[in-house]
C-alpha cells in the first residue's frame, strides 16, 4: 500500500470533492461531521490544514435552470462561474463549521493566500474559469512551500490504464505524472471529469508535486494518510 511523506512543518493542503460535500440536493451532514472529527484530531496533533472545497451538485441545478431559458447556448465560462460560486458557498459552510479555528476569510485567489494566518485551518474555494479546485489546491500548496496535496473525493484509485477504454485496467498504488497525463490530456472541460483535473496535473507535474487520491467515505483511511501511514488510494508523482 502507498504511503505519503508529509512535511508537517508546512500546512497540509486537502482538496475536498464537492460530490462529498453536496452529493445531491444539499450538504451531507454525516460526511461533514466525519470531516470535522478528522480535522479536529489533526489540529490537536499541532498540524495546520488548508481545505479547498469543491462545488458538488449545486451548480448542476443552476445549470439546468439556465439551460431551460437558454437551451444549448450556455458559455463554457458561465458553466465554470456557476461551479465557482457553488465551491464558494461550500467554502463558507466549512468556514462556519470551523469558525473558532479558521481564518475568517474564505480564500478566492490562491496567489494571495496568506503564508501565515491566525488559527489552524484555512478555507479556500474556486478562483477563475478554466480549471477546478484541484488546481487551486496545487497553487496554494506551492505558495505555502508544500509539495503534497491530498485529493479527497468519491474516487478511490486511479487506474493504470484508461478504464473507459480497457476492461483489464487495474487500480494503481502509484503512477507517474507522465502516464497519468497521457490518459487525461491537457485540456479543461467543465463537463468532463477526471480523478484529478488535467490543468492541475500539468501544474503538479511541472512543480514536482505529489498528489494522493483517496476516497472520503472511509475517514480512518484518510487519517492514516494524514499520519504518514499506509493507505488505500493512489499517489500521483
Ligand atoms: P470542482 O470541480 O473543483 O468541484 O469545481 P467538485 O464538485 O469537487 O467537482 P468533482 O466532484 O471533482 O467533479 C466545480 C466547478 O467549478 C468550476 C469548474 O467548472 C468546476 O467543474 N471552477 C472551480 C472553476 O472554473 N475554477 C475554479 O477555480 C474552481
Amino acid at each position: 500500500m502507498p504511503k505519503l511523506n508529509i512535511n508537517y512543518k508546512k500546512p497540509i493542503v486537502m482538496s475536498i470533492g464537492g460530490s462529498l460535500i453536496v452529493p445531491n440536493g444539499g450538504p451531507d451532514v454525516e460526511f461533514l461531521r466525519s470531516l470535522k472529527k478528522l480535522i479536529d484530531i489533526q489540529i490537536k496533533k499541532g498540524r495546520r490544514i488548508v481545505i479547498v472545497t469543491g462545488g458538488g451538485k449545486t451548480a448542476r441545478h443552476y445549470v439546468h435552470a439556465a439551460e431551460a431559458l437558454r437551451p444549448n447556448k450556455i458559455a463554457s465560462e458561465d458553466l465554470d462561474w456557476l461551479g465557482i460560486h457553488a465551491t464558494r458557498l461550500n467554502g463558507h459552510l466549512l468556514r462556519t463549521i470551523f469558525r473558532e479555528v479558521a481564518h475568517p476569510i474564505v480564500i478566492k485567489n490562491p496567489t494571495i493566500t496568506p503564508i501565515r494566518w491566525k488559527g489552524k485551518v484555512l478555507i479556500a474555494a474556486g478562483w477563475k474559469p478554466g480549471w477546478s479546485t484541484d488546481y487551486v489546491a496545487c497553487r496554494i500548496a506551492k505558495r505555502l512551500g508544500s509539495s503534497t496535496v491530498l485529493n479527497v473525493s468519491n474516487v478511490d484509485h486511479v487506474y493504470n490504464i484508461d478504464p473507459r477504454k480497457y476492461k483489464n485496467a487495474k487500480p494503481a498504488e502509484d503512477m507517474k505524472w507522465k502516464d497519468y497525463r497521457s490518459i487525461v490530456g491537457n485540456e479543461w472541460s467543465p463537463v468532463k471529469s477526471a480523478p484529478f483535473d488535467p490543468v492541475a496535473s500539468k501544474f503538479a507535474h511541472k512543480n514536482h508535486m505529489e498528489v494522493a487520491i483517496i476516497h472520503g467515505e472511509n475517514m480512518d483511511n484518510v487519517q492514516k494518510l494524514l499520519d504518514g501511514k499506509d493507505f488505500i488510494g493512489t499517489i500521483l508523482h
